[in-house]
């Protein structure tokens, strides 16, 4: 039984403050969970509301239904009692952002009853023998870093791995490569919130660095190495206009579907992330149906881990993939929800980071845990190896 929930402030990577969770039960059970944050966050994403208040929220109205009525290892009733101290449909009275961290902490307590690791807890026990393969942002801008590319993330996909440790120090090397390939051409540069290099440059000039940065890693590795992109294309697209907007051009949907076909037949992309605007399943639909059999379509924004967004877009055949982030819908019982109605219906799930991240590695645990084939945090910097590493240790104990 839960007999305390504390939350508090800390610190996510962005320097923003962020809603940390504790939850302990009466056998001693400990769990300790952390809420990340976006920045290109979706339209129709869960609310997430300033720490202090989220966690005033939470204290007035869901520790009063955890604290001494819950057990911290029956994760639908902790979530179904935040879901009914809400009462709302985007948990816009405590914050998604307090709801999530207790959700996940409670998972954690549950699991530390158990003393089972977490993914096991999460139902890890009959999980298949793949791990996730990690995409690593490499290249990137739109949102997340001011004057470099328009398309938000440049991803490598190491689709060969022998091994998740392989794969994890595969993104680390292209991240490597990329950084030597501009330095030759003279091109300085920081990084962007995930950790991806942020260069002043293009996007056609982004897609020949990243395509030999892979192509070499991939040789050295002798695994093979593909990329992708989040478009992010939500956050290009002018509704009044209609039009996609880049730095140098705009497009209408018809050109931007093209836009999309062209680059995944020219450089084989194996995943692309929101390549068209959240609000249109029509156009997902149409470059789903062209380009679905030889890569993935993912939808972030478009989905947003809401199982009835996503039972949209299967009737309408928009994407094949769907990203989740456990934050964007505010329970880990809503993203498994997510992530089995996604498996039912041939669909492809991306356990994903956000921009803002801590150093908690819940969503490692939830990608093995649900077999998903996929998981998109980071490459490099403390807050993603957090979770990179913890896929190395749970691969390291299970095999
Ligand atoms: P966000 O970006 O966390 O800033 O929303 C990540 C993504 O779009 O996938
Ligand atoms: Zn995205």
């Amino acid at each position: 039984l839960i007999t305390d929930v504390r939350l508090r402030r800390i610190l996510d990577s962005r320097g923003n403050p962020t809603v940390e969770a504790d939850v302990l039960t009466e056998s001693g059970g400990f769990g300790r969970a952390a809420a990340p944050s976006g920045a290109s966050t979706g339209e129709y994403e869960a609310i997430e509301r300033p720490a202090s208040e989220a966690i005033a929220a939470a204290r007035e109205h869901a520790v009063p239904r955890l604290v001494g009525e819950v057990y911290a290892g029956n994760q639908r009733e902790v979530d179904g009692a935040l879901r009914a101290a809400d009462g709302t449909d985007d948990f816009s009275k405590i914050g998604a952002n307090s709801a999530v961290a207790i959700s996940m902490a409670a998972a954690k307590a549950g699991a530390d009853v158990l003393g089972a690791p977490l993914f096991q807890h999460l139902g890890g026990t009959f999980r298949g023998r793949d791990f996730p393969t990690p995409l690593g942002n490499v290249v990137g801008g739109g949102e997340h870093a001011a004057d470099a590319t328009d398309i938000q993330e440049f991803l490598s996909a190491p689709v060969g791995a022998p091994s998740v440790a392989d794969a994890v120090f595969a993104n680390a090397a292209v991240h490597a490569k990329v950084s030597d390939l501009l330095a030759e051409r003279g091109v300085a540069c920081g990084k962007g919130d995930e950790g991806a290099w942020a260069p002043s440059i293009d996007d056609d000039e982004a897609f020949e660095l990243v395509d030999e940065a892979v192509s070499a890693v991939s040789e050295e590795v002798g695994f093979e190495i593909g990329f992708g992109l989040d478009v992010a294309a939500a956050e290009m697209y002018d509704d009044e206009a209609g039009v996609y907007e880049y730095s140098d051009t705009t497009c209408t949907t018809d050109e931007q579907i093209e836009y999309i076909a062209t680059l995944v037949d020219e450089y084989d992309l194996v995943y692309v992330e929101d390549p068209l605007d959240e609000n249109d399943y029509g156009a997902f639909a149409e470059l789903t149906d062209r380009v679905g059999d030889k890569t993935l379509v993912c939808g972030d924004d478009l989905f947003v881990t809401n199982t009835e967004r996503l039972a949209t877009g299967i009737d309408r055949g928009a994407a094949n993939s769907i990203l989740i982030k456990p934050n964007q819908i505010g329970t880990l019982t809503d993203a498994f929800d997510a992530i089995e109605l996604a498996t039912e219906h041939g669909y492809d799930s991306v356990v994903s980071h956000r921009s803002g991240e801590t150093e908690d590695a819940t969503i490692a645990h939830l990608a093995v845990a649900t077999d998903a084939p996929f998981i998109k945090t980071g490459a490099v910097g403390g807050e993603r190896t957090a979770k990179l590493n913890e896929l190395i240790r749970i691969a390291d104990d299970a095999t």
